[in-house]
């Protein structure tokens, strides 16, 4: 059960770092070059690395639909000239940002300090160096003062050896109010646009607002995936008490914790919860990642993870061979099954729980809890089995 990431990871940098240098110096080789023929051999090169680097990172030749996605666009760079530091992709497919022209780019709400914060700009800073980031979504609902993210945050630098991984968590808003409360207390934010929905307000369990955000999210790791960056996916209200890299499965492609933890770790009979996962970035996740968002259309009405559950016994997860791990509740727990012992305990999850205030309510129990036992001598703490007090409000 050790931290197993780095082995295939090594693979992708090193092949980044040798033949992103070889292209800059044929670059630098041209420096004595009449002016035009420079820029252009700078624009073949520049191409020529975005190929090579797209090669790299997507692991397959052919354009991915990703460039097509409509939240890609919106927040886009409106400085072309910044492109080419921080975009591989997008930008330069689409032919248009190398030459200045007039800020056209839609996505001007969330305007401030957004210009130069593309997706792989915000990846990049924020990756660990295996390229793993730590992803969670927010609304303004859940920023405001004393609410889920400021314990989210909390949690990091309350739990035990879990402070220097909030530099790796990107928070991904839906909306400027989200956003803005990001950029005030966090280093790598993103916002995410979707199209004619505004998710500020609370998403009540199961309205149409709240499946969009849920199948947004989706749609948005698919771009993570793609662009090459494993990820663990948490829910806001998840609190990260102890780093839980030490009890991920090595050489997993997908491994999610539970609402119940009835069985094995392989056994699909368990039931996942869509709020915490572990996915590492290869053909198989993004096949799967994609088959999983394709098939909310054929049970319509349904939020992620009751379609994973549908779909977790399909032909298509064996035919692309994917491998699937169920996390323990005795690690990553929840309301719907706390972990029995704070000893063991790496997440905390406010799962089984509607309604805004009751989960505020209980996750500050939980964060009160923890804070006692970490406040016991050691001795206490080791000998006996400690319990949470939670929950109370919740389920
Ligand atoms: C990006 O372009 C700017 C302006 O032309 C330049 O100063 C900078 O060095 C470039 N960065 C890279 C990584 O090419
Ligand atoms: C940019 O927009 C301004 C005003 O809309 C216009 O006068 C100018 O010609 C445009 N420049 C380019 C390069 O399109
Ligand atoms: C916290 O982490 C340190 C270092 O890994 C360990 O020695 C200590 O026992 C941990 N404390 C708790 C309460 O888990
Ligand atoms: C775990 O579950 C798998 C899948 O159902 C099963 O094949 C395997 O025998 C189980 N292992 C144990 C130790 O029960
Ligand atoms: C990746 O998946 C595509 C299908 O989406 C398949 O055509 C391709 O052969 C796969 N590549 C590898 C290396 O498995
Ligand atoms: C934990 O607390 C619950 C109720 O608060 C109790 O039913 C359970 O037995 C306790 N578990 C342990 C291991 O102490």
């Amino acid at each position: 059960m050790e931290a197993p990431i780095a082995k295939t990871m090594k693979l992708y940098s090193r092949v980044v770092t040798t033949t992103i240098p070889a292209a800059t110096t044929t670059n630098n080789k041209n420096n004595t070059t009449a002016p035009v023929e420079k820029f252009f051999k700078l624009l073949l090169t520049f191409f020529i690395m975005l190929g090579l680097s797209g090669l790299v990172l997507y692991q397959y030749a052919y354009p991915s639909p990703f460039y097509q996605r409509s939240y890609s666009q919106s927040f886009s760079p409106r400085n072309p000239m910044k492109e080419n530091q921080s975009s591989p992709s997008r930008g330069a497919l689409q032919g248009n940002k190398i030459s200045p022209s007039n800020d056209t780019t839609p996505g001007k709400q969330i305007s401030p300090g957004n210009d130069d914060k593309t997706l792989e700009k915000v990846l990049d800073q924020a990756a660990m160096e295996d390229k793993t980031v730590i992803i969670t979504t927010l609304n303004a609902a859940w920023t405001e003062p004393n609410s889920i993210f400021d314990f989210f945050l909390e949690s990091f630098t309350i739990g035990n050896g879990t402070k220097n991984l909030l530099k790796h968590v990107i928070v991904i808003a839906f909306d400027a109010k989200a956003y803005f409360r990001c950029l005030a207390v966090h280093t790598n934010c993103y916002a995410l646009k979707t199209e004619g929905i505004d998710f500020a307000d609370e998403a009540i369990f199961m309205t149409k607002d709240y499946l969009k955000m849920m199948w947004t999210r989706i749609d948005f790791l698919i771009s993570v995936l793609e662009i090459g960056y494993n990820f663990v996916f948490t829910d806001a209200d998840v609190m990260w008490l102890r780093n839980p890299f030490h009890r991920f499965y090595s050489n997993v492609d997908f491994q999610i914790a539970c609402d119940h933890y009835w069985f094995n770790s392989t056994d699909l009979h368990n039931s996942p919860n869509g709020g915490f996962n572990y996915v590492r970035s290869n053909n198989r996740t993004i096949q799967f990642y994609k088959f999983w968002y394709k098939s909310k259309d054929k049970f319509p009405g349904k939020h992620d993870q009751d379609v994973l559950n549908m779909i977790k016994f399909d032909p298509f997860i064996n035919k692309i061979g994917l491998e699937i791990r169920f996390l323990d509740t005795a690690y990553f727990g929840g309301f719907c099954e706390p972990s029995k012992d704070l000893n063991l305990v790496c997440t905390m999850h406010a799962n089984c729980c509607i309604g805004l205030d009751n989960k505020i309510h209980d996750l500050k129990m939980v964060i009160d809890d923890w804070k006692n036992y970490m406040s016991m001598p050691g001795h206490e703490k080791f000998t006996k089995i400690i319990n949470w007090t939670v929950p109370r409000r919740c389920f």
